[in-house]
């Protein structure tokens, strides 16, 4: 069994980042809409809530998951006694505590990157969403280094695809990253099999990655 948490991130906000990439690009792309549930699957230290935080309003819900509980702690003494924020440690790739189909929208940001269970990582997003919410995940287009003997954790294009195939997510355009590939998917509302859905007949969604 390979330790599901294979690199420590480190500081993980910091003033490169949020100029070169700050939280509002990827919200941007998720769409988030006061009154939502959103759950940021390995949080780390809350890059994104604040802001997140800022587009749900006084009746949205956010929960941060995180297997590093010191990244979680960072995040909870940054953002103080929410009752809109949950904090739960443990793997993105199980968190039995969260209720099925009831968020609107998943991060995933420059996670699967950093666990061996990524097919858990993407089912668990699938679970969590409603039909017809949205996910967006990203990873570095480079390799991380990786230490001789350890799993190389690289998402690799075939790594992807084979994660995409594992259910039927409709791929939606979003904009290109530089340094990091980004995907915004999206559970259909209509179960698989029921009628045609874009990826299938080719619509504005694809299964490109
Ligand atoms: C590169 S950081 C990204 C953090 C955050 N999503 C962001 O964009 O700032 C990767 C995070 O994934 C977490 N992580 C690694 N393996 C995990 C797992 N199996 N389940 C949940 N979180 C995990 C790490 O603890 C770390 O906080």
């Amino acid at each position: 069994m390979v330790e599901d948490r294979m690199c420590r991130p480190g500081p993980l906000d910091n003033r490169l980042r949020r100029w070169a990439a700050p939280p509002s690009r990827d919200l941007d792309a998720l769409d988030i809409l006061p009154g939502m549930h959103v759950v940021d699957l390995g949080a780390g230290v809350g890059y994104f809530a604040t802001e997140v935080l800022r587009r749900l309003g006084p009746t949205g819900r956010l929960d941060l998951v995180d297997i590093d509980g010191e990244n979680l702690a960072i995040a909870r003494s940054r953002l103080g006694d929410d009752a809109r924020v949950g904090f739960h440690i443990g793997s993105a790739a199980t968190v039995p505590a969260l209720p099925d189909a009831d968020y609107d929208r998943v991060l995933l940001s420059l996670v699967l990157c950093c666990l061996a269970d990524k097919d858990g990582a993407m089912e668990t997003a699938w679970r969590l969403l409603r039909p017809g919410g949205r996910a967006l995940v990203t990873f570095p287009r480079g390799a991380l280094p990786s230490r001789r003997g350890r799993v190389v954790l690289r998402v690799t294009r075939a790594r992807w695809r084979s994660l995409l195939a594992r259910r039927p997510w409709l791929v939606r355009p979003t904009r290109r990253g530089w340094a990091v590939h980004r995907f915004l998917l999206e559970k259909p509302a209509r179960p698989a099999g029921a009628a045609p859905n874009d990826a299938v007949a080719g619509g504005a969604a694809t299964v490109h990655p």
